[in-house]
Order: structure tokens, then sequence, then C-alpha cells
């Protein structure tokens, strides 16, 4: 199934899986069990400043031979040191999610980086194409984290109906065997998971976390921060609550921003007082495992469902 396919090649990888850049949770060790399983491990930089990201790409060569990207967060203001690391460490794959990183792309195309920006639009893939973008990654609303408007279920079929030629990457509620062959029916060349990757063995969140997930339900999952223009999907907490009040009480976003979440918070046990970031696919979560067993799973699965589709329609 996989054989002609136009992401393997690009990247260098041996399946079409992608472990989002997750910031404050996809770090040397998450991102080299990734790439050492034949997918694409990505570094979430998030708001960390240029030593933090030199480090860890380090670690993470000393953990892997195979290919892994950085996702370059575009509202740190740390991003020009951000970019010259990438650049000068040869990280062959940047992600960009949370802004416009048409500036950056001559700085990496020169170096011979390939740029893979995250959209939540087909409109903004076609512009990033134009642009010159090697890949898109188009994520529905689905997904943890920052979100867009469009679904997954419709994103991917009208993105792909406008790109020209470069390879198209799903995310968004993209969990296991079903929902990765319902992403490439649809038009995907490679999927883009998150929250899976949160419940693995070599992830290094706290148990607490990844308890969230595995227990979480549909109606545990929720978006907070809309009136910030920002919106988030998390787990249910306390925190979330007293975001919801803020927000019903129509406090300034200024209020919000105030609260601390960037940084090492998933490391602690306390799942209350953190945005809990996961996706609606933590529903479907039941188990924590290798990102191995992840990554060989879904493809088995993926090809099965498509071939038992095949005989029933
Ligand atoms: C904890 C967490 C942190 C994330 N941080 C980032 C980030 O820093 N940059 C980014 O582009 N996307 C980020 N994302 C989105 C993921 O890279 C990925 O696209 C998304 O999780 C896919 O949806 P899924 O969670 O349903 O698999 C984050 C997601 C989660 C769950």
């Amino acid at each position: 199934m996989f054989k002609e396919n136009k992401l393997i090649k690009l990247l260098g990888i041996s399946y079409p899986i992608i472990q989002g850049g997750m910031a404050g949770v996809s770090e040397a060790n998450l991102v080299s069990a990734v790439s050492n399983a034949g997918g694409l491990g990505v570094i979430g930089s998030g708001l960390f400043p240029g030593k933090w990201l030199k480090n860890e790409i380090e670690k993470t060569k000393s953990l892997t031979k195979n290919p892994f990207g950085v996702n370059l967060f575009m509202q740190n203001p740390h991003i020009e040191e951000l970019a010259k690391v990438i650049i000068q460490e040869k990280v062959p794959i940047v992600f960009t999610g949370g802004g416009n990183p048409l500036p950056l792309f001559s700085h990496f195309k020169k170096s011979g980086i390939k740029i893979i920006p995250v959209v939540p639009s087909p409109r903004l893939a076609k512009k990033m194409e134009q642009a010159g973008a090697d890949a898109v990654v188009a994520e529905g609303l689905e997904s943890g984290g920052h979100i867009g408007k469009n679904t997954t279920l419709t994103l991917i079929p009208q993105t792909k109906k406008i790109l020209e030629k470069i390879p198209l990457i799903a995310a968004g509620g993209i969990y296991d065997g079903k929902t990765a062959a319902a992403a490439f029916l649809l038009g995907a060349d490679g999927i883009q998971m998150g929250t899976r990757f949160i419940a693995t063995k070599e992830c290094l969140v706290h148990e607490n976390y990844k308890k969230r997930i595995l227990g979480a339900t549909a109606d545990d999952v929720t978006v907070t921060l809309r009136f910030t223009g920002h919106p988030m999907r998390v787990i249910k907490n306390q925190l979330s609550e007293i975001w919801q009040k803020l927000e019903e009480k129509g406090a300034f976003p200024e209020e919000i921003r105030a609260e601390k979440i960037a940084g090492s918070r998933f490391l602690s046990g306390n799942t209350e007082n953190t945005p809990l970031l996961a996706g609606l696919s933590a529903a479907g979560i039941s188990e924590i495992k290798t990102c191995k067993e992840v990554i060989e799973e879904i493809i088995k699965e993926a090809k099965e469902t498509i071939k038992e589709l095949a005989e029933k329609i």
C-alpha cells in the first residue's frame, strides 16, 4: 500500500507516520523512539530558547541515526535563534505551527531543509505550496492543542483537491488503523498523530497525564480559550473550569495569558493545575504501548481495514 508513497520518499522514512511536534511533550526520548520505529519523530520547541533546542537535537542525534524534525511555534520570541540552531545542526525537516512561517522559507530552502507548515484550511495549504513548502500538514479540529475550524473529514479531501504536487499529511483524530485508513482514503499521503504518541512508554510526561488520556471519554474532552482567539482542545480539569468561568465573566484574554502554560509542566503529576492538551482521539485510546507497537499496529490494521472494505462494498 505504501510502496509508491511520495511522503516516504521525500522524508526518507519507512512508514508515512509523523509524530506531531508537541511543546513540552515531544523531546529527544519520544522523538528518537518514533524515528527508530520507522516513522518521523518531531521535537516540539514551543516557547523554549535556542540553547534548549540545541541540547535536544544533540540528544536525539545520539539516540537515532534516522531522520527527525523540529516543530517551530511561530509565536516563540526566540524564533530567529531557533532557526539558526536548526540550520547549524543540519536538521533535515522543519514543521511550523501557530503563525505565518513565510519569512523563514528562504533561510531554510537555502540550507536544503524541508519545510512542512501545519495549516487549518485548504486555502492556507495552497498558499504554502505556492510559496515553496515541501509538504503540508492539514490539521482538523479534532486534534489536541490549538485548533482551527475545519474537521479532518472535510479538510483532507478539499485540500487534496487543490494541491498540485506536494504530499498531504492528515492530522486530528487519527489514533488507530481505522482512522488512519480513513485519512488515506480521503487522499492523505501520510498521517500525523499527537495524542496517541503521548500514551506511549517512551513519552516522558508524568504517568498521571497518560492515565487521564486512557480514562477520557468524549465528554471529558473540551475546547477552551475560544474568546482569546486561540482555542485549545484539552481534557477537562480544574484549570479548564477556571478558564470557563473567566470566559463567562467576560474576562480579557490577557488575564488568561498570565497563566503559565509553557515549559516542562507535563512532568508534574498534578493534572488539575495544568492544561491537559489532548485531542478527541483520547476517548479511543485505552492502552500504553511502545512507539514501535503503535506504528506497526496502525500500518497492519489500516491495510486490513482497506482490504476488508474492498470485499464488502
Ligand atoms: C500536548 C500537545 C502539544 C502540542 N503542541 C504543538 C506545537 O507545539 N506545535 C504544533 O504545531 N502542534 C502542536 N500540537 C498538535 C500536534 O502536533 C498534532 O498535530 C495533533 O496532536 C494531532 O491531533 P491528535 O492529537 O488528534 O493526534 C500539540 C498537540 C498536543 C496534544
